[in-house]
C-alpha cells in the first residue's frame, strides 16, 4: 500500500512557483495546465518539511556551517544509490548547478575557448558559456529508432586546440537517456586524450528507472575521475529546487583546489541553514518516498505513451530512462514550430517547453513534464487529442 499521496492536487498558485505563477507572463495565459519547468507538483518527503519546521521553531538563524552529518548523508547516498565512493574533501556546496556550471566555465576556460555540448540538451548548457563569451560547439546527438546516442566519431572530428570543456548531461535532459558505461568511457578517453575537462551534470541521476542504472561519469575510469567535475543535487529527486542544495564532487586534487579556491574567493561555497538540513533530511529519510515517486512517475509516462499510441499516433513519446520529462516527437504533425507551439498553448491550453529551446535537433519536439498528479496528465492528453483533431479537420 502506498504511504504517500501523489494524486493530491496541491494548489501552487500564489507561492511564486515559476511553473504556475509565471504562466501569464511566459505563455500569455495564466490558466494553462502547467507541464513545463522541471519541478514536480508533489509534496517533498515529509521529513524535509518536518526538519525545516523544527529548525524554524528554534527562532535563531545565525551564520551556519556544514556538519559531519551533512557530508555523511551525501557520501552515503551516492554510495548507496550509485556505487560511487566519494571522499568528504571532494565535495563542495554550490548554489545551484547552473551557477556551478557558470563558475566552472569561468574558472577553467578563457573567452577564446570552445565548450562542447550535445544537443538537443538543457538550454543553459548553451546559454551560460555563450553569456560568458565562450564559443559553444554542437556535437548533436544521433536519433536512431526513437533513441538518442552520442556521436563519438563526430566528437573526435570537431576537437581542436581551442576545445577545453565538454558539458555532459548524465542522465540526459530532454532525451531521458541513462548513458551506458561504454558511452561514458568513450567520452572519458577522448576528453582525457585531448585535455578537455568534462563537467558531468548528474542532477537527474537518482530518477533512473529499472532496469536502467545511473553510472556516475567519474566512476567509469581513472581518466574520467581525474578529468571531471560532477554536479549533483537532491533538488530534482525530492522536489526541493527552491531550497537550492547542490554540490560538486571533484576527485582530482589540482582541479579541486582550483575550483574550491574560485568558489571560496567569493564565498560561493557557503550554503544556508535550510540547504544543509533539507539535503540531509531527504537523503537520510527519502528512500521510500523516492521508490513510490518513481513508480508514480513511470505510470504517468506509460499513460502518456499508451494514450498517444491509441489516440494521437502522430505524436510519439520517447520513453525516458530517467526522470519525469517526456520528449514528444511531433514531427509527423507537419507543423511549423510556431504552429506546433500554438497548438499546445492556444488550442490545447497546455504549457510545455518548446523543443527548439534545447537547440539543434529540438525542432518538431515538445517537452512534457509528467511530475504531476495523473488527473492533470489525463486532462492534458484529452485537451491535446481535441486540439489535434480540430486542427486536422480545419486543414
Ligand atoms: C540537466 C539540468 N541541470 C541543471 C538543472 C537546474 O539545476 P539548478 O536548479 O541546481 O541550477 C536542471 C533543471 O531543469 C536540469 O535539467
Amino acid at each position: 500500500m502506498s504511504k504517500y499521496n501523489f494524486d493530491e492536487i496541491v494548489d501552487r498558485r500564489g507561492t511564486h512557483a515559476i511553473k504556475v505563477d509565471a504562466l501569464g507572463e511566459r505563455f500569455g495565459n495564466p490558466d494553462l495546465i502547467s507541464l513545463w519547468v522541471a519541478d514536480m507538483d508533489f509534496k517533498s518527503p515529509p521529513a524535509v518539511a518536518n526538519t525545516i519546521i523544527e529548525r524554524c521553531r528554534h527562532g535563531i538563524f545565525g551564520y551556519t556551517s556544514t556538519s559531519d552529518e551533512y557530508y555523511n548523508s551525501i557520501i552515503n547516498w551516492v554510495n548507496r544509490h550509485h556505487d560511487w565512493k566519494i571522499d568528504r574533501e571532494w565535495i563542495s556546496f554550490v548554489p545551484g548547478i547552473v551557477k556551478g556550471i557558470a563558475f566552472a566555465v569561468d574558472c577553467f576556460t578563457c573567452p577564446d575557448h570552445e565548450v562542447i555540448i550535445q544537443p538537443p540538451v538543457y538550454h543553459p548548457f548553451r546559454i551560460i558559456p555563450t553569456l560568458h563569451h565562450r564559443t559553444v560547439v554542437d556535437n548533436p546527438l544521433i536519433l536512431e529508432a526513437g533513441h538518442y546516442k552520442m556521436d563519438v566519431e563526430g566528437l573526435k572530428k570537431l576537437i581542436n586546440p581551442a576545445s577545453k570543456l565538454l558539458i555532459l548531461c548524465n542522465p540526459h535532459n530532454p532525451g531521458g537517456r541513462v548513458w551506458t558505461r561504454e558511452e561514458l568511457i568513450a567520452i572519458a578517453d577522448i576528453c582525457f586524450e585531448h585535455k578537455i575537462l568534462v563537467i558531468s551534470d548528474e542532477i537527474h541521476s537518482d530518477l533512473a528507472f529499472v532496469p536502467h542504472k545511473h553510472i556516475p561519469f567519474a566512476s567509469v575510469s581513472e581518466k574520467a575521475a581525474q578529468n571531471s567535475i560532477t554536479f549533483m543535487a537532491p533538488s530534482k529527486t525530492f522536489n526541493i529546487a527552491g531550497i537550492v542544495s547542490s554540490y560538486s564532487v571533484i576527485p582530482n586534487k589540482k582541479l579541486r583546489e582550483l575550483f574550491h579556491t574560485f568558489l571560496s574567493n567569493s564565498e560561493l561555497e557557503a550554503g544556508h541553514i535550510f540547504a544543509y538540513l533539507a539535503a540531509q533530511a531527504a537523503y537520510d529519510n527519502g528512500d521510500e518516498w523516492l521508490v513510490e515517486a518513481k513508480d508514480y512517475i513511470w505510470k504517468n509516462i506509460c499513460y502518456v505513451d499508451e494514450y498517444l499510441k491509441s489516440n494521437i499516433p502522430q505524436i510519439k513519446a520517447m520513453l525516458p530512462e530517467a526522470s519525469f520529462l517526456v520528449w514528444l516527437d511531433c514531427r509527423e504533425l507537419n507543423l511549423l514550430q510556431s504552429d506546433l507551439v500554438s497548438l499546445f498553448v492556444d488550442d490545447a491550453k497546455l504549457a510545455l517547453n518548446d523543443g527548439i529551446m534545447f537547440g539543434t535537433g529540438g525542432e518538431g519536439f515538445m517537452r512534457l513534464n509528467v511530475g504531476t498528479p495523473l488527473a492533470n496528465i489525463r486532462q492534458a492528453m484529452d485537451n491535446l487529442k481535441k486540439a489535434v483533431e480540430t486542427k486536422q479537420t480545419s486543414i
